[in-house]
């Protein structure tokens, strides 16, 4: 047996994601309630509830787990709808409990990554058009001020907004995030009104705080052809890669944002980014199809041989974390692995999926490319948005009516990685014997 340890650089930060509306529970104000109302909108008729009652007080004890398990990091997002119930009214006491969970972040050692938008938006703004509306950029960014003014003392990792490319993808071309809206031309306003919002924010948060490191995340699909030999494949995986994986972090980088028939100035964008946080989970095999034209004439599968997450979300396909990073490194700036996981309740799927994906990153590393980071999705099981209670991405499991924490071996798995700063052959013959051969080969 080979024994070796893929070692990763001093420094490098490691943490698990989360997102407000997904474990904080009473989140009656914001757009994703209401959808949570509606019939058929979540499956079976599922709700976030109290979800991981973080603002019950719970936030304290799971972050004493991520510490427990040698995290030096962790990325919250703040939720807006709590923060500015109304246009012209900031809610202080939900500042100040922010104010304390980054404040407790920092004193367990673990630095706190915030995220501005995650998905969720308070009803107010979705009264007025939500990121339709060109006036969102101005909202957001009064609101970016006043929590980076209250936060600025503990913070200065900053992810402006978590997947532009779904958020825009799933609520107005699928249909199956709120608004459930199916109309590109919509699509195309939300992408470009986020670019504005999200140049706004990063201009105003380094006026606050000079030394800021501000990004975004970008949900990063690894798309191939399904048939080599057939050029209209190859065309449309183009098109589908550009539009979804290229379109957001090009625009930061250039001031150009390149819509689906259309490319629109948006100058103030430009090098507006000071890392780049890559989200990868999967990989697709893109077919063209005549019939889809709403989805731009494209299918989406996975390969027939592929592994797949117990509900078939996920296809396991390590190469793309790889290919990921190298789609990074063109925009020049850090790159963070800011999402990374697999739904999975039995935890039988995710040590492998873990060390094949962590094997990738060092992979990276060992280009010197500028991989600074990594954040495992997810700390606890959470509400997952329009799939509901389905699928379970947590380290920890939870039981969502007793609020429950039950240890799951990738915790101990994790933590091991954490605490060595690498990922050991001990480690995967302990965890993940399955792959052993294949990640350390004689
Ligand atoms: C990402 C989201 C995150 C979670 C994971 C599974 O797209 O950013 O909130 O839903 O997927």
């Amino acid at each position: 047996m080979a024994q070796a340890t893929f070692h990763f650089p001093r420094g490098f930060l490691w943490g698990t994601a989360t997102a407000a509306h997904q474990v904080e529970g009473g989140n009656t104000n914001n757009n994703w309630y209401a959808w949570e109302q509606e019939p058929g909108r979540i499956l079976n008729g599922e709700k976030s509830g109290l979800a991981c009652d973080w603002w019950g007080g719970r936030w304290r004890e799971d972050f004493q787990r991520a510490a427990d398990g040698g995290q030096n990091t962790h990325r919250l997002s703040v939720e807006w709808s709590r923060i500015q119930p109304t246009p012209d009214r900031w809610d202080e006491t939900a500042l100040d409990r922010y104010l304390e969970m980054v404040r407790a972040l920092t004193e367990m050692g673990m630095m706190p990554m915030v995220t501005l938008h995650h998905f969720s938006d308070p009803l107010w703004l979705m009264e007025k058009g939500g990121w339709e509306n060109p006036a969102v950029a101005g909202y957001f960014e009064t609101f970016v001020r006043r929590v980076v003014e209250t936060l600025k003392d503990y913070v200065s990792m900053w992810c402006t907004i978590n997947e532009p490319n779904v958020y825009a993808t799933m609520g107005y071309v699928m249909g199956v995030f709120p608004p459930g809206k199916k109309d590109v031309a919509a699509y195309s306003r939300v992408t470009y009104n986020m670019v504005r919002g999200h140049a706004a924010a990063y201009r105003a948060i380094h006026a606050l705080q000079p030394q800021a490191r501000v990004g975004t995340a970008i949900n990063y699909r690894s798309m191939v052809p399904a048939k080599g030999w057939f050029p209209p494949d190859h065309w449309v995986t183009r098109v589908q890669s550009a539009l979804y994986n290229d379109a957001f972090a090009r625009a930061l980088q250039d001031g150009w944002v390149r819509l689906p028939l259309a490319r629109k100035r948006v100058a103030e964008a430009k090098g507006t980014h000071d890392f780049i946080g890559v989200n990868y989970y999967t990989r697709d095999l893109v077919s063209f199809n005549l019939l889809k034209a709403g989805d731009l004439f494209s299918r989406r599968t996975y390969r027939s041989e592929a592994e797949l997450s117990t509900t078939g979300f996920i296809a396991n396909e390590p190469e793309g974390m790889f290919e990921a990073i190298k789609w990074a490194r063109q925009f020049n700036v850090p790159i963070i692995i800011t999402e990374n996981g697999v739904e999975d309740p039995e935890d039988r799927l995710r040590p492998r999926y873990l060390a094949q994906h962590l094997q990738q990153v060092w992979r990276a590393v060992n280009f010197n490319w500028p991989v600074k980071g990594y954040y495992h999705w997810s700390l606890v099981d959470n509400f997952e948005w329009e799939r509901g209670w389905s699928q379970r991405f947590g380290l920890w499991e939870l039981n969502v009516e007793t609020q429950a924490r039950v240890k799951r071996a990738s915790v101990d798995f994790f933590a091991d990685v954490c605490r060595e700063n690498g990922l050991s052959a001990d480690m995967v013959a302990r965890y993940a014997p399955e792959v052993f051969a294949q990640l350390f080969p004689n």
